[in-house]
Parts: C-alpha cells; sequence; structure tokens
C-alpha cells in the first residue's frame, strides 16, 4: 500500500476508484447551521444597501425567484448552481441578471452622453469605492454581491467601446465578436488537439488559408499559430528565424549559435527586442536602423547596419519591416527590404500586427505592396479588424512551427489515435493549453463578410482622414505626421514662442497635462508620447467602428477647451 500522506489527491483517486472519490458526494453536502446564519446576515446587509438607493436597479431582486432561493439555498461551496442538483432555476437566473448587466453596459459604452471612464487613483479603489472592495475574504460571498461585483468592476473600468475612446489601437466592442467570446467561454476548451477542439482546429485551418490567400501566399507556403498577442507572435518570428538557421538550438541550446544580430527600425514595436532578451539573444543585439520623418525605415540604413553587424563580429539573422508603425502608423518600404534580405540571406518578418488589416481593403492593400515576400507575418485581427482581445496571428513556412516546437508529448500528441492526427496542431506552440481565440473572428468573418471587413477598415481610414483634414485648417494644432493622425495642441503661450528647446519644454507638458484632465472628467480619451526629437503629442488611432466624424470633432473641441481652461 502506497502511503496517502505523500499522494496527491488524483493519485488517491486514482488508487481509490471513481466510487471512492469524497468529491463523488459533494453536492449531498448538509449546510451547517452556523454557515446558513452568515448568509442571512450578508443579505441583510446587501437588503440595507438596497434599500439606501446605491444600488436601485436591483431592487426588483428582491421580487426575482432567484432571490427567493439565494435565501433558501446556501450560497456556501455554491451548492444553488450547476452542477448542483437542481440548480439550473438558480443558474438560470444568475446568468440572466448577468446578461442585463452587461446588456446596460453595452448600451452605455456606445451612449455618447455617457462617460469613457470614472478615474480613480489606484490607492482610491484598493481602499474599497462605495462598497466595491477588491479584498478576498475567507468566507464566501453570496450571488447578489457577485453581481454587484461585476457591475462595479464594468463601473470603474474603461469603456474601450465608447465612439470617444481614441487611446489604443484595439478599441471597439463587436456584438457578435461578444458572442463568440460567450461561446468559446461556455465551451472552454482547449486548442491543442482535434480531439478536444474538433471544430474550433478546423475553423483556425479555414482561417489561416483565407488569411494567406489574401497575403498572397499559395497553401503549400501558409502555416500560422493563434497566439495571444503581436508581441508574442513576433517572439514566435524570431524563434522560427534562428531555428530555420541554426536549427541545432533546439537540443543543444545557446552553445550551437554563434552571436547573432537583428535588424529592426527605430519606430518598430518593443517587443522585437523583448523577444531577443527572452530568447537569449540579447537585447543589445538589436540594431536600430534610422527612419526617414514620416517613421519608415530608410533601405540604404538597412544595408550599412548589417555591415556593420557583421563588421563587428555578429551573424545577422532576420530583420523585422513594420507594416503599421505602432505611433505614427507608417508602412517600412517592404519590397526593398525584401530585396536586401533575400540579397543578404536573411529572414524577412512583418510586423503587420496593426497595418494587417488593411490587407483587407481594395483602396489601401496596395500600401502593403511585397507583404507577400515575408518569411512570416504578425497580423492581430484584434486591432485593425476589431476583433475582441486577444486576437492575433502568426503566418510562418510551412511545417516549420511543428518542427521547431514539437516535443510529441505522449499523453497528449499519441501517434496512434483514431483519427489524422495532422489535425493535432498544439504542438506547434510553445504553450501547452491555449485558449480559443478563433471561434469570434471565424463567426464575425461569418457575419460581415470579407466586404464588411473592408468598409470597417476605409471606415476607420475615412475618419483618419477627416481629423487629418480639420487639423490642417486649424491654427492651434500642428501635425508631424499623419497616417495614424499624431499632433500637438498648441496654447497661445506655446505658438507664440519662437522655435527651440524652450518651447520644446513647454509643449513637451502639454498633452501629459491635458489627457490627466482628460481622464479626471472622463468624456474622451486620447494617447500621447514623445519620438525620437519630437516633444510629447498626441496620438489618435481609429479602430473603433462605432466612430464617427461627430466623435472626431467631439475630441478636438475637448482638447482645445481643456488646452484653454489651462493655459489661459
Ligand atoms: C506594430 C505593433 N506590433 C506589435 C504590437 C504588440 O501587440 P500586442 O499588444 O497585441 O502584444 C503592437 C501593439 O501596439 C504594435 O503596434
Amino acid at each position: 500500500m502506497v502511503p496517502v500522506g505523500f499522494l496527491t489527491h488524483s493519485v488517491v483517486f486514482w488508487l481509490c476508484g471513481v466510487t471512492d472519490c469524497p468529491c463523488a458526494t459533494l453536492p449531498h453536502v448538509q449546510v451547517p447551521p452556523f454557515v446558513l446564519r452568515q448568509h442571512y446576515a450578508k443579505n441583510k446587509n446587501l437588503e440595507n444597501r438596497f434599500l439606501t438607493g446605491k444600488h436601485l436597479e436591483y431592487s426588483k431582486w428582491k421580487r426575482s425567484p432567484y432571490k427567493h432561493q439565494s435565501n433558501v439555498i446556501c450560497s456556501f461551496l455554491r451548492l444553488d448552481l450547476l452542477p448542483a442538483k437542481n440548480g439550473e432555476e438558480v443558474t438560470k437566473h444568475f446568468l440572466q441578471e448577468l446578461l442585463n448587466i452587461l446588456l446596460a453596459y453595452i448600451s452605455k459604452s456606445l451612449n455618447r452622453s455617457s462617460k469613457v471612464l470614472d478615474f480613480h487613483h489606484p490607492h482610491q479603489l484598493k481602499e474599497g469605492l462605495e462598497g466595491f472592495s477588491l479584498e478576498l475574504q475567507d468566507q464566501p460571498d453570496n450571488l447578489e454581491q457577485l453581481l454587484v461585483d461585476c457591475q462595479d468592476t464594468l463601473k470603474y473600468g474603461v469603456k474601450t467601446a465608447h465612439p470617444c475612446f481614441f487611446n489604443q489601437l484595439s478599441t471597439g466592442l463587436d456584438i457578435i465578436g461578444l458572442a463568440g467570446e460567450w461561446v468559446t467561454s461556455t465551451a472552454n476548451t482547449n486548442i491543442f488537439t482535434y480531439e478536444i477542439a474538433p471544430v474550433f482546429i478546423l475553423m483556425e485551418d479555414i482561417i489561416f488559408k483565407k488569411m494567406h490567400s489574401i497575403i498572397g501566399w499559395s497553401e503549400k507556403e501558409g502555416d500560422g499559430i493563434f497566439c495571444p498577442g503581436g508581441t508574442m507572435s513576433n517572439l514566435y518570428s524570431v524563434l522560427l528565424a534562428r531555428y530555420h538557421f541554426f536549427p541545432r538550438v533546439k537540443t543543444a541550446g545557446m552553445l550551437a549559435l554563434p552571436p547573432l544580430a537583428l535588424l529592426t527600425s527605430t519606430h518598430s514595436h518593443f517587443s522585437i527586442k523583448k523577444s531577443a532578451a527572452v530568447l537569449g539573444i540579447g537585447s543589445e543585439s538589436v540594431f536600430l536602423v534610422k527612419c526617414d520623418e514620416r517613421g519608415k525605415m530608410i533601405p540604404k540604413e538597412l544595408e550599412s547596419s548589417i555591415r556593420t553587424a557583421k563588421s563587428k563580429g555578429l551573424v545577422p539573422f532576420y530583420v523585422n519591416a513594420t507594416a503599421g508603425t505602432t505611433v505614427y502608423g507608417a508602412i517600412d518600404p517592404l519590397n526593398d527590404i525584401a530585396d536586401i534580405c533575400e540579397r543578404f540571406g536573411l529572414w524577412m518578418h512583418v510586423d503587420a500586427a496593426w497595418g494587417g488589416g488593411l490587407l483587407l481593403s481594395k483602396r489601401h492593400r496596395m500600401k502593403l505592396q511585397g507583404i507577400d515576400r515575408a518569411s512570416s507575418i504578425t497580423w492581430n485581427p484584434h486591432k485593425m479588424m476589431a476583433v475582441g482581445k486577444a486576437a492575433d496571428c502568426l503566418c510562418g513556412c510551412q511545417g516549420l512551427l511543428q518542427e521547431c516546437n514539437q516535443l510529441c508529448a505522449e499523453y497528449l500528441f499519441q501517434p496512434d489515435k483514431h483519427y489524422d492526427v495532422s489535425y493535432d496542431t498544439g504542438d506547434k506552440s510553445i504553450q501547452c493549453g491555449r485558449h480559443v481565440d478563433i471561434f469570434k473572428l471565424w463567426l464575425m468573418w461569418k457575419a460581415k463578410g470579407s466586404e464588411g471587413f473592408e468598409s470597417q477598415v476605409n471606415h476607420c481610414l475615412e475618419n483618419a482622414e477627416y481629423l487629418y483634414y480639420k487639423l490642417k485648417s486649424r491654427k492651434d494644432f500642428q501635425l508631424p505626421e499623419h497616417s495614424n493622425v499624431c499632433f500637438w495642441y498648441l496654447p497661445t503661450s506655446v505658438r507664440n514662442m519662437p522655435p527651440g528647446p524652450e518651447r520644446d519644454r513647454e509643449l513637451h507638458m502639454v498633452a501629459p497635462k491635458i489627457k490627466a484632465k482628460m481622464m479626471e472628467e472622463g468624456m474622451t480619451m486620447i494617447g500621447y508620447q514623445p519620438l525620437g526629437d519630437k516633444v510629447n503629442f498626441f496620438r489618435c488611432v481609429f479602430s473603433n467602428p462605432a466612430t464617427q466624424k461627430e466623435d472626431v470633432d467631439f475630441l478636438l473641441d475637448e482638447i482645445t477647451r481643456l488646452g484653454r481652461e489651462l493655459y489661459s
């Protein structure tokens, strides 16, 4: 007999067999009277809160069948919800109430007269606001409290679907995409094997084929993996490139490598440097290639950086070209970069996390000419295509992802399964379990068709053009670049100063001051940053399909109003 004290629960389970497992009897546990007393005490507090009007929306709860049952059935151990015996009714009411909260939130998010955010400092949220406490207790909370918590969580968050939210590259809320996310969460499966996710795996396959044909790749060339974000995708691309040139690295590690060099532009996303750091290549091995005034990599500078890296005894192997830089939205000259990569025998990656969506538009896709020559591509449907987070994919060479990452875990990827195991795609990933990102994208594609995505992308670009022309006609704004629309607000005092360091110092403080006040008031939100020799400027990005020209006007009027108030 194995001493049970050393065993995990699952081993005990295996030794004893299913019927002996203590969990099997759980739904029939009797609730001790002291637990019921605590439960009533909590409900009483809540009742008081309802009566004081703090949560008026819940007054109707007192009449609901759910309310009645929650008083009768103790919430300790969640015996009131499925899978508890007879838990259907309570579960239904709980989820319906949650749905009401979510629907109210969605309507509010899309209502222009509601705030984008209700800002509080971290210490205020930590201390607790109007009964909303982040602290975890030893005692369970009842379902009513959990619903109030859900509502408060949304209340103190940021409404990224709001038409006046311009702060990030990924914004908006697509109702079909949301439905897809709900379905995914309900299925709560893992997308590593066909065995456990048959439909989702095939959907991934279909979507990849679609995206590859849009890129201009043949079926044979294409491959891919969905992963949690553009940063991860870019990491995969460096991993793949390194494996392509130095396959021994997978087993022998760093000893199999010469000192390596990566090349990317000064305007590229930080994830390229981070990938080099994570993969043991070192962030100092990343050569930052100079850009022109518009933020595009200069091909001649790329060539000279490759030569510099070589002269330092490093082995360049990877070039990242960005299609849609984070701040300016600039697109590197992909064909010129592809020519250089071919000449030097380097892996060309295109980080189209932001710009990939343009491929869906006949009007804008020529901006990404040459992308089909890349060895790997990052494309974030959760940015320009407004698919819920996270939906990102890396497209790369056929077969290489599998070769590079597979470890053939025998408990998961058995070769003798009774179906075509090439659909067990999970070993391409560096993860084990993987969230199903594909369904919301697939469902949205079904709902809109490629044409729907095309008009969505065109709409965002039209908003950007509109803002650009508005700014051009106003003298209290100045544009460093347009694509993503970047601009300074110039208070009269700054506008009247001669160009030079003193003016730059003053101008540098304008955007943070306006943004702080904007967040306190909460009616709109936009990002700012410095870049290179340019002091803090606003960056307006458009990916929210709900945003209209009137919202763009509102943003400009707000910046002007806040600017005047601060600098009058
Ligand atoms: C060009 C580019 N690449 C990669 C990323 C990283 O994407 P994620 O935030 O999904 O990791 C971003 C994010 O802004 C980006 O702009």
